[in-house]
């Protein structure tokens, strides 16, 4: 069993997004179970749980509480995908890690500098933690550089960064909205586009946790 995380220190940056439509992905590849531990938002939950009849998932999905409540959490699955709450601080995030075959940060390039998430991951570097990605997501199209910059900055700072990003697509919440796989949102053609990024990063994801 493969746990893979999704965290970071500051939320609205596309961890739930990130959760769900990798899970997705990993479902075509061994049996995935998708794990909702933000009990108070839910988010995750809800978007893959609110469409009667949806069969579009290929995975399963339990809240935290549920899941940490069994015997032998996660038993029987290849793949677990563990969707967390925003605010996740340097120790918890590095705790995750420990827990994790893989913890992913996912990130919006807002433009503004990229120091404070480097000094929040600046203690798993120190700590020699190594088993983190940081996933540039939510990426606008060029001309605008925000996510070349950003990349950019990571990099220089000696961040690992997954080599592929999440471009901007609105068909991400409308598949939120109408509670199905962004694979299946019709009459927009990035609906595929951003479906197929979280491919590549799928494929990374599998290459790192095997
Ligand atoms: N690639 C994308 N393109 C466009 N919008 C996106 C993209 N990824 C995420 N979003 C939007 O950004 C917002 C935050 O995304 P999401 O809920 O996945 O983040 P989160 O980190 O889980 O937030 P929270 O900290 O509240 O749990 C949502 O409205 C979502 O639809
Ligand atoms: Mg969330």
């Amino acid at each position: 069993m493969k746990v893979i995380s999704v965290a970071s220190k500051k939320g609205g940056v596309g961890k739930s997004t990130t959760a769900v439509t990798l899970s997705a992905h990993l479902a075509g590849r061994g049996k995935t179970l998708l794990v909702d531990a933000d009990e108070e938002l839910r988010s995750a939950w809800h978007w893959t749980t609110k469409k009667a009849g949806y069969d579009g998932w290929g995975f399963d999905v339990q809240l935290y509480s549920a899941f940490i409540d069994q015997d032998n959490p996660g038993e029987g699955y290849d793949y677990v995908v563990l969707d967390t709450k925003g605010g996740e601080g340097r120790d918890e995030l590095a705790a995750l890690s420990r827990n994790s075959s893989l913890l992913i940060i996912p990130t919006k390039p807002d433009g503004v500098s990229s120091d404070g998430l480097v000094a929040t991951l600046e203690p798993l570097l120190e700590k020699g933690i190594a088993n983190y990605r940081v996933l540039l997501a939510d990426v606008p199209p060029a001309p605008n550089s925000d996510g070349m910059d950003m990349r950019m900055e990571l990099d220089n700072a000696g961040i690992p960064l997954f080599h592929h990003s999440i471009r901007h697509a609105v068909a991400v919440s409308k598949a939120a909205r109408e509670g199905i796989c962004v694979r299946d949102v019709k009459g927009d053609r990035y609906a595929k586009l951003v479906w197929m990024d979280y491919e590549l990063i799928s494929r990374e994801v599998i290459s790192h946790v095997k």
